[in-house]
């Protein structure tokens, strides 16, 4: 997949939200989540990053997106009637990858995800609406076997999205704080969203802001 085909990756449809691949046009967006304190208290640390800074890092994302296509990803979340609140991503691990007490199948592609939302749309059940659709959207278009989820202990609304969608607590620790929750392939079957659509958008006109 190269930089050219971007726009014409999928466009994921739900009951309230569009989700689709980020583009150039989104990196201001973007800055403002991952600059956001409170937002990134256990998702890492807020990135305090200026414009030119995440600029580098999408030239290095697109260089991914080219080797990986849509293992390597990040999307943008919008709220159907008030446009964008969020993002999640997907990244690929290793084969074999491993912390302590947690080893994914070396056979097996095993991808990581994570969802971050605008404070004033939390609790509104808009997390678990992203999440259950990226469970569906990687076990249906990608090839990934095992998805993973890594939010600190302390994170309880986060770990109750991902139970919610599915996921299931193991003993992998990441860096030290960070409890790893997995989902496989095989437990996913009936777990399908019936209003989601996933769909085409071809043309830049079509390309969402
Ligand atoms: C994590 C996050 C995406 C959750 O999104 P959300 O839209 O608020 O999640 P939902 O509304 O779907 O579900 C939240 C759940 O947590 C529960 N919850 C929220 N705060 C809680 C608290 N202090 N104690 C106990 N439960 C709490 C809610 O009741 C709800 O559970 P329920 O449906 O069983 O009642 C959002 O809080 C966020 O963006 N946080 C910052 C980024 C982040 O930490 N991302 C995760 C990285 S691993």
């Amino acid at each position: 997949m190269n930089v050219q085909n971007m726009k014409k990756r999928q466009i994921i449809k739900t009951r309230h939200l569009v989700i689709h691949p980020m583009t150039q046009q989104h990196l201001k967006f973007l800055l403002k989540l991952w600059n956001d304190p409170e937002i990134m208290r256990y998702a890492g640390f807020a990135k305090n990053w200026n414009y030119a800074q995440i600029c580098k890092w999408f030239e290095k994302y697109k260089k991914n997106i080219t080797k990986y296509g849509n293992t390597e990803i990040h999307f943008i979340v919008k709220l159907k009637k008030e446009g964008r609140i969020g993002e999640s991503g997907l990244g690929r691990l290793r084969s074999g990858w491993s912390c302590p007490n947690y080893k994914a199948p070396k056979n097996k592609l095993a991808l990581m995800t994570d969802v971050k939302l605008i404070k004033t749309y939390w609790n509104k059940g808009y997390g678990t609406e992203v999440m259950k659709t990226i469970v569906q959207y990687v076990f249906s278009e990608t090839k990934a076997d095992i998805l993973l989820v890594p939010p600190h202990k302390e994170n309880i609304p986060a770990i109750r999205v991902y139970e919610k969608a599915g996921f299931r607590k193991t003993r992998g620790i990441w860096y030290r704080y960070h409890i790893i929750y997995k989902i496989n392939k095989n437990e996913t079957n009936k777990k399908k969203i019936p209003s989601t659509t996933f769909s085409r958008y071809t043309r830049d006109t079509d390309s969402p802001r």
